[in-house]
């Protein structure tokens, strides 16, 4: 699982190399484990009107759905903050709590350390598709 995690956290450096980010010059790059070891990148995408850029986290998730895989154990997200570990917005949070509350997420610093938490944890008391069931 190790080497599962340093490649994680390898691609999700990479993606962020890629971000489209002209306006806020503020890269991110996200990478997701799926439940059969597949690995999908992605980083934020803007756009010149504001509002319709994307993360890159939800980059990632649409990306990995489009290819077929809804079964998820981690993301690593990361940007260019070096001095301390950054977390996905509030709007990625519940993006990824649509694929289950039981993901590792690492927060991964440019130098590649990251810190180890969980998405229940980013997230608590979330709304999920399981209430929808409750009616
Ligand atoms: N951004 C992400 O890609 N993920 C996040 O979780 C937070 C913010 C992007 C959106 C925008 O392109 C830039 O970072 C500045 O907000």
């Amino acid at each position: 699982m190790t080497d599962k995690v340093t490649e994680l956290v390898s691609k999700c450096l990479q993606a962020r190399d890629l971000a489209y980010c002209p306006y806020s010059r503020f890269p991110v790059g996200a990478a997701l484990l799926t439940a059969d070891g597949a690995i999908v990148t992605g980083c934020n995408v803007e756009n010149a009107s504001y509002g319709l850029t994307v993360c890159a986290e939800r980059t990632a998730i649409q990306r990995a759905v489009a290819e077929g895989h809804r079964q998820f154990t981690a993301i690593a997200v990361t940007c260019d903050i070096k001095d301390r570990f950054v977390g996905p917005c509030g709007a990625c949070r519940q993006v990824l709590m649509e694929f289950g509350s039981n993901w590792t997420v690492y927060l991964t610093k440019p130098d590649g350390t990251y810190k180890e938490t969980h998405l229940h944890e980013l997230l608590p008391l979330a709304f999920s598709p399981e209430h929808l069931a409750k009616n």
